[in-house]
């Protein structure tokens, strides 16, 4: 009896520290835009260029910002917000709210253990992580860290008839990932003219100029030296036996030769997928129709954070496209550029039924290290409930049906596409 009390005291007092952090937390970096300068000054240069650059002149990572600023929504007043829930319904499960962990390869150059610190805080939370093929961590680990809210983002390997590919569903299915979620935006090499610069290629070698980084980043390398090596856990069984940053890496460049899933293998994934299938970075509403007709659950529409093709649109500027066309019939969500609760509530207005992010968690670990985590989850969080008050909504259903003016929508009607 005496111990009950002892460790229910003890849980208390735990929960009232943690929200005595989270709070100074709060107070010293209240924006993603702060996070990202302290963790441009933490990690070494080449690693936050790895995650903050796009490809080719980073046009359309831009192009994502400035569309969702773009988008106005008119709020309505006198309504009690009191009792709202942000809760949503995916795939048959209520998540607490409707945004996500997107999938991060290499997330670990951001911050080592980054993979690990963010499915622990998903799932603390309720919300979706999904899991990268390139990830530092393996389906397996993020599977018994995360397993209520663990899905798995699949890459093409087109050799051996796609025997990689295959048993990494295999290994999804059998560590319960919710959701399978191969992505179709690869079809080529991207051109990303910062890693060019930083020299950050396949085999990685360490010259002079990352050493000194790294030698200058010591929160970064002591973070480094804890959690040891980081490679592709995902491929590791794949490697015969030779398991180093570098053989993982090899295997994992075959993504980039091997371009995205094909109309055909995509059917025969579907067919061996028995639980939740989402195509993620869909921009043509004739693809999304496609995937319908394939049997997909859902889509992500998405332009990979503008890291792949310069002269795609802005995600948001396409969805209300996509929504028209297909989604009445799957679940339609988005991400690119999603940087707080205001993004959300636009992406939901606009007809997404949820929305997910990528550097913004990134930049939270290279910012404040593990923490950083679920600092950005409660940003999240705190923001998209006072959105929800200032348009006088009280769920996820009743933010669907904001007004929105939406400049830079792309008009689909009739199977086509009509000028503005
Ligand atoms: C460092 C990094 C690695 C990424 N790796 C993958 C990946 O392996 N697979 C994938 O489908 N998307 C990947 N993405 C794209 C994200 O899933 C997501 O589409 C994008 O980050 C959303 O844009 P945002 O960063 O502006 O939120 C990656 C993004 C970043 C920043």
């Amino acid at each position: 009896m005496t111990e009950k009390i002892t460790m229910k005291a003890d849980a208390k007092h735990e929960d009232a520290a943690r929200a005595a952090r989270a709070e100074k937390l709060r107070r010293r970096f209240p924006t993603i835009a702060e996070l990202r300068r302290r963790a441009r000054w933490r990690v070494p240069r080449f690693a936050f260029d790895f995650v903050d650059g796009g490809a080719n002149d980073e046009e359309c990572a831009r192009r994502n910002a400035t569309a969702l600023s773009a988008v106005e929504l008119l709020p309505r007043y006198c309504i009690d917000t009191k009792d709202m829930s942000t809760e949503v319904e995916l795939f048959g499960r209520r998540y607490a709210a409707p945004f996500g962990v997107a999938p991060m390869g290499s997330g670990g150059l951001m911050w080592p253990g980054a993979e690990e610190y963010l499915a622990r805080e998903a799932q603390r939370r309720n919300i979706p992580y999904i899991l990268a093929t390139p990830a530092n961590a393996s389906i397996e680990r993020i599977a018994e860290i995360a397993p209520d809210v663990f899905w798995f983002q699949l890459y093409r390997f087109a050799a051996n008839d796609h025997a990689i590919t295959f048993d990494l569903l295999r290994r999804a299915d059998a560590a319960g990932a919710q959701v399978l979620v191969p992505t179709i935006d690869s079809a080529g090499k991207s051109k990303r003219p910062r890693d060019i610069r930083s020299g950050v290629k396949v085999p990685f070698t360490v010259g002079p100029s990352i050493a000194f980084q790294v030698a200058t980043s010591p929160f970064w390398a002591w973070a480094l030296y804890k959690t040891g090596m980081l490679r592709s856990e995902n491929v590791v069984p794949y490697t015969a036996g030779r398991a180093t940053r570098d053989s993982t890496a090899e295997i994992i460049m075959q993504v980039r030769s091997s371009g995205s899933h094909t109309w055909d293998e995509l059917a025969r994934l579907r067919d061996r997928w028995k639980r939740a299938f989402v195509v993620k970075g869909v921009l043509h509403p004739a693809d999304a129709e496609r995937l319908v007709s394939l049997g997909v659950d859902g889509i992500i529409v998405s332009n990979h954070g503008g890291r792949h093709f310069d002269g795609a649109p802005a995600s948001i500027d396409i969805l209300p496209a996509i929504v028209a066309a297909v989604g009445s019939r799957a679940t339609v969500m988005v991400d690119s550029g999603i940087r707080g609760g205001l993004d959300i509530v636009r992406a939901l207005a606009l007809g997404a039924k949820a929305t997910f992010a990528g550097r913004p968690f990134l930049y939270g670990l290279g910012a404040l290290g593990e923490a950083g985590a679920g600092h950005v989850m409660d940003m999240f969080f705190d923001e998209l409930r006072t959105e929800f008050q200032h348009v006088g909504v009280r769920s996820v259903a009743e933010a669907a049906m904001v007004t929105a003016r939406h400049p830079g929508a792309w008009r689909y009607e009739g199977n086509q596409f009509v000028s503005p």
